[in-house]
């Protein structure tokens, strides 16, 4: 059997990641995870078919010793928020990018055969020009995407100087079950169908015509296995987006009218390093990888507020 680890199995990425891997049979599915904030819940149902290694990635030995002779290793291991890594630059950096490291490091030392790592779309920062392309200079405007850009660049740079076979891919703002909205780094859908469900107000931060490339989670889950499995893309970076945008006026337009209520949104200043517009072009990822999106915006919203609906 194929041993794979997921780093940040725990998360909501990451738990629905070794879901997948599970039902594909084949495979030994291991998680690094130190429940920083993932959530030991988020693998309840599959916990007896995995091993769980609480270990932080911040800890080079026990990682090392966790991902030796791996087959794939899925870095999604991150603290994922832009606001907090202005707010708490230190642990942000350390577990972003020295933890990357680390990982990226182990991964030659054990003979990992492919590694995937969940790179952002916040590396492109705003650009002149939409969608994004991967071969756009990129212009990073927080701790947060300066860390997960300087992960790609390790990731392509221990593909040339340690032949590491590590592909990355730029998550477009993922979003779906398990996601969690008990923070207020916490992704916006997640607290946009919290509120709905709950009949509060939401707050949107600047003018509501932000917008974002809202990706499903089942649709980047199956990209990472489609790069697991792609040949000759070491050194690579795509992006792992739907291919469309939403702003956040149109999203909570659209969350009421699912949910039947009118609850006018409260308004509050932009966040700082907040990026514009986001919205990738896959060509590349559908060409090399067969990307393949399989959930348009509504499908997946419905999909995820029914899964809410029994949480709240
Ligand atoms: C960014 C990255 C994304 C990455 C994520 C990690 C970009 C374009 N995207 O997401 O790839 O995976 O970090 O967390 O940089 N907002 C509100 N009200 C709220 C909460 C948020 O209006 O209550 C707004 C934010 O100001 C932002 C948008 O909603 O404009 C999305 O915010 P969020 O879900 O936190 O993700 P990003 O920071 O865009």
């Amino acid at each position: 059997m194929r041993k794979c680890i997921v780093t940040g199995g725990a998360g909501f990425i990451g738990s629905a990641l070794v879901r997948k891997l599970l039902a594909q049979g084949d495979t030994s599915v291991e998680v690094v995870d130190n429940l920083l904030t993932g959530h030991a819940r988020n693998l309840e149902e599959v916990r007896d078919r995995i091993v769980f290694h609480e270990i932080d990635i911040r800890h080079y030995a026990p990682l090392a010793a966790a991902i030796h002779g791996a087959d794939t290793v899925y870095h999604l291991a991150a603290i994922p928020s832009v606001p907090r890594s202005i707010r708490e630059p230190v642990p942000s950096h350390e577990v972003n990018l020295d933890g990357s490291f680390n990982v990226f490091h182990a991964c030659v030392q054990g003979k990992v055969r492919r590694v995937v790592y969940a790179a952002s779309s916040s590396a492109y920062g705003d650009t002149d020009v939409l969608p994004k392309e991967e071969t756009m200079a990129p212009r990073p405007k927080s701790p947060y995407a300066a860390q997960k850009l300087m992960g790609e660049y390790y990731a392509s740079t221990f593909h040339t100087c340690f032949g590491l076979d590590a592909v990355a891919l730029r998550f477009f703002n993922v979003y779906g079950e398990r996601q969690d909205p008990g923070s207020p780094y916490s992704g916006v859908i997640s607290l946009f169908m919290r509120a709905a469900i709950e009949r509060r107000n939401p707050t949107i931060f600047g003018d509501g015509e932000h917008s974002r490339d809202f990706t499903y989670v089942d649709d980047v889950v199956g990209l990472c296995m489609k790069a697991a499995a792609a040949s000759n893309v070491g050194g690579q970076v795509y992006n792992a987006g739907n291919g469309n945008r939403y702003t956040l006026n149109e999203l909570w337009r659209l969350l009421q009218t699912i949910e039947g209520v009118d609850l006018p949104a409260k308004f509050e200043p932009a966040r700082e390093g907040d990026v514009r517009d986001s919205q990738a072009d896959i060509t590349a990822a559908t060409r090399d990888l067969g990307h393949n999106p399989q959930y348009t915006f509504e499908q997946g919203l419905r999909r995820t507020l029914a899964w809410y609906r029994t949480q709240f």
